[in-house]
């Protein structure tokens, strides 16, 4: 299992630059800062290397001169870099990012689900702890997910898990039959189908832009379906010129720095309770900039795995990084 030291203490001297602390501290740790198009946009300009979940992946595999790694993403993603790298310091600003997917699916619930259907392959959503990874025959991210559906065998019944409205999109794309398991992003189904309607009529010039982690009556009415990384790619390269963006509203930040001269609109949310309606992801917004500096100074949190459970739980990754 994995384990936090515990927290840095030492108050942060108010004078300091922290941007340039961050650099300096990197230079002296030989850290790299992955980061996601989820977090906040000062911290997105301050990363080595940002992506979606198949390129952090991806970076954290390749990464060879680093000594420590700082994951400003969720911890799921920081797991995923520890198992690809067991002998470098991954550091997490913060240990209480979670995710509403991967906590839908423990490590124990997903043995017993297996146990109930021996004969079926296990295609596992690459959120979710490394507990479960270490239960799952192959990993996939939204990126890869239909290349890494090829390439399961076609006479075995799968089972897919956590996600069931990434399994559900998959499902109608590849006609490939998955028994699927009842997670879901919970910010990914927040959006509202009656208020995105209202949204094309008012834009019909508009592309509506939606992550297949959003729900089916959604994304039917979605004009391209893709991970972050496709989605920003989509907006750089279209001719359209105006976005509604169906995804977590942190990416709008690169996204409108890779295409300046497009109009990009936040797809709308239904109202939560009387609170702010947003698209905001609340783990990953934990991290700040402060924190990243805390890391850094204190070198801490890190993350800490069990070795066999690590070994058990990059082989589907290895295989996915294989396949994709
Ligand atoms: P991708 O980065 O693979 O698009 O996934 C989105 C997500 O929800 C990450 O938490
Ligand atoms: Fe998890 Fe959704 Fe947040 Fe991504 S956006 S980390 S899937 S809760």
């Amino acid at each position: 299992m994995t384990a936090a030291h515990p927290a840095a203490t030492a108050p942060i001297d108010p004078t300091l630059d922290l941007f340039a602390e961050i650099e300096r501290l990197k230079r002296k740790r030989k850290a790299v800062i992955l980061a996601h198009y989820y977090q906040d946009p000062d911290i997105q300009d301050l990363a080595d290397h940002l992506g979606d979940s198949l390129d952090l992946a991806r970076k954290a595999q390749a990464e060879r001169d680093a000594e420590v790694i700082l994951f400003c993403g969720v911890h799921f993603m920081a797991e995923t870099a520890k198992i690809l790298n067991p002998q470098k310091t991954v550091l997490v600003p913060d240990m209480d990012a979670g995710c509403s997917l991967a906590e839908a699916c423990p490590a124990d619930q997903l043995r017993a689900w297996k146990a109930k259907h021996p004969d079926h392959f296990v295609v596992t959503y690459i959120n979710c702890t490394a507990a479960t990874k270490a239960e799952s025959d192959i990993i996939c991210t939204s990126s890869n997910a239909r290349k890494i559906l090829d390439a399961v065998p076609t006479d075995r019944p799968i089972l897919f898990a956590p996600d069931q409205n990434l399994g559900r999109w998959l499902i109608r794309e590849t006609g490939r039959e998955m028994d699927l398991w009842p997670g879901s992003c919970m910010v990914h189904i927040t959006f509202s189908e009656r208020k995105i309607i209202e949204l094309k009529t008012r834009h019909p010039d508009a592309e509506f832009i939606a992550h297949p982690e959003c729900e089916d009556h959604v994304l039917r009415h979605a004009d391209f379906i893709g991970s972050t990384k496709r989605l920003l790619d989509h907006v750089a390269t279209s001719p359209k010129t105006r976005f509604i963006v169906g995804t977590e509203s942190g990416i709008l930040h690169t996204m409108q720095k890779a295409a300046p001269d497009k109009e990009l609109i936040e797809a709308p949310v239904e109202s939560r309770g009387g609170c702010t309606a947003c698209s905001e992801c609340p783990h990953m917004k934990l991290n700040t900039v402060e924190k990243v500096y805390l890391a850094l100074r204190d070198m801490q949190p890190a993350l800490e795995m069990d070795e066999e459970m690590r070994k058990r739980a990059e082989l589907p990754l290895l295989r996915m990084l294989e396949v994709s």
